[in-house]
């Protein structure tokens, strides 16, 4: 294989217009990258990534390449990745890049092969599909591959396949469906590496999660259906971080937010926060539009898709496209589904209802529109900078486990994103430092 798979080269410039474009939203990845530049602390360091390939990841690649990291990029969704982007990165900044949206499943894992042919010292993931390929393929389980990788992993001698394990100092892992099966397979333990678990950084999760998924996702719906949010039934399955800014952001454009949840805490802070929450069966008879974000399986399954009214949009924006039985759907239509706008496969039910699924069932909000906004992703994408640049310097103190990002890091990087923004808090008196330390001071 060539050291790159892009769609086509001569969309290079375009992406790297768009590239400056969101690197002028992400002032704190820039002031690493200053940093960097100088110091080098990634050199020497080859990594694999497996990211959503957007305009705010390619300034991270690049970020990790002025630290001196030798790179090889690879989609970490077969619909996300911004082709003119991917062309952008092998053009113009040389960092091997492997990822074309609408790749099939084999193309997708013939990608992974190519990020763990590059030898990776460090692992950078986006849902642990690169990781859990390298486990597979070290245990020798290669029937949980798919089956072209699988057939690549079992010509390799028994001390290439365990050599591809040992370089590895450690990893970072960017989404919570990934830090969930990361904190699987060290309790499995199978985990044979540590892992920073980027997601749990406060500024990851309160932000990107919330914010950057709530707007992104309403974008990638509209996006692909135009349709009018006011007055429609908006059903939001899942009120973790990514559902808290979906539902937040509907309401904000005028729709009555349903929301479901398995969780008694969530459903409360939901019903709390205005919302009315009832189980999917219910709310599967009333929504016009039904949106996704658990990280579970078949939360919209064949009995929802039976009551569901005709035209119904069904959308996710969870990391993968497991959360809509979409099989299901398809054995209860008669015939294929039409495209009836990019992004837009309507089924067509045995009773004539028409339902409508966005994006392959894959995160709309990086399927039919750009995934978070840089402003956001600034954060994300300097803690996986930073906890790179950690890991480098202290892979060999830690343990086989999933560790959350230092909280002087999240700190920092809270700080620089404020001094950005133009925004100045207070600071402590002494006074105050003194009260709130002591015991002593009562009614
Ligand atoms: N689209 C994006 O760009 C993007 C960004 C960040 C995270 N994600 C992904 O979105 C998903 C959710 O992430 P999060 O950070 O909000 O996770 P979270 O753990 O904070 O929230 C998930 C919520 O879903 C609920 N849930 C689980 N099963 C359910 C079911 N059957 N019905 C209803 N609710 C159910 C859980 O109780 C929990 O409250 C993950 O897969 C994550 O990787 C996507």
């Amino acid at each position: 294989m060539s050291n790159y798979d892009v769609k086509d080269l001569g969309q290079a410039e375009g992406g790297r217009r768009r590239m400056d474009w969101a690197e002028r939203e992400m002032p704190v990845l820039r002031s690493i990258r200053a940093r960097f530049k100088k110091e080098k602390p990634l050199k020497g360091l080859r990594v694999s990534a497996c990211l959503h390939v957007t305009t705010e990841t390619a300034n991270l690649m690049v970020t990790l390449q002025d630290g001196g990291a030798d790179i090889v990029l690879t989609a970490s969704n077969p619909l996300s990745t911004q082709d003119d982007v991917a062309a952008a990165l092998v053009n113009q900044f040389e960092i091997p890049t492997f990822a074309i949206k609408g790749e099939d499943k084999v193309t997708y894992f013939k990608h992974i092969r190519a990020a763990l042919e590059h030898k990776p010292h460090m692992t950078m993931d986006d849902g642990a599909d690169l990781v859990s390929s390298l486990f597979f393929i070290e245990m020798g389980r290669f029937e949980k591959l798919e089956p072209s990788l699988g057939a690549w992993a079992k010509g390799l001698s028994d001390e290439e396949r365990k050599q591809m394990l040992k370089n590895v100092i450690g990893g970072t892992e960017e989404t919570t469906t990934g830090v969930i099966r990361l904190k699987a397979m060290e309790a499995d333990k199978i985990l044979k590496f540590p892992v920073i678990a980027v997601n749990d950084a406060l500024t990851k999760h309160l932000f990107d999660n919330r914010y950057g998924t709530g707007q992104s996702t309403i974008d990638g719906i509209i996006r692909a259906t135009n349709v009018l949010l006011a007055g429609k039934n908006f059903v939001v399955a899942g009120y973790g971080w990514c559902g808290r800014g979906l539902a937040s952001r509907a309401r904000g454009m005028g729709a009555l937010v349903i929301v479901t949840e398995i969780d008694p805490m969530k459903a409360l802070e939901a019903v709390m926060d205005g919302f009315q929450v009832m189980p999917m069966d219910e709310a599967a008879k009333i929504g016009d539009i039904f949106c996704t974000v658990t990280g579970d399986i078949n939360v919209i399954d064949k009995k929802h898709f039976e009551v569901m009214k005709d035209g119904a949009i069904v959308a996710n924006s969870g990391h993968f496209n497991v959360e809509i039985n979409i099989p299901s759907l398809a054995r209860m239509s008669v015939g294929e589904p039409n495209l009836v706008r990019p992004f837009v496969e309507q089924y067509t039910t045995k009773d004539g209802r028409k339902i409508n699924i966005l994006g392959e069932g894959r995160l709309i909000n990086l399927a039919s529109a750009e995934g978070h906004p840089a402003s956001v992703m600034d954060m994300s994408f300097a803690n996986q900078a930073l906890a790179a640049e950690y890991m480098a310097k202290n892979a060999k103190t830690l343990e086989k486990k999933v560790y959350s990002v230092p909280i002087d890091i999240d700190n920092e990087i809270a700080r620089l994103k404020l001094e950005a923004m133009g925004v100045k808090i207070d600071i402590l008196t002494d006074e105050q430092l003194k009260y709130l330390s002591s015991w002593e001071e009562g009614t």
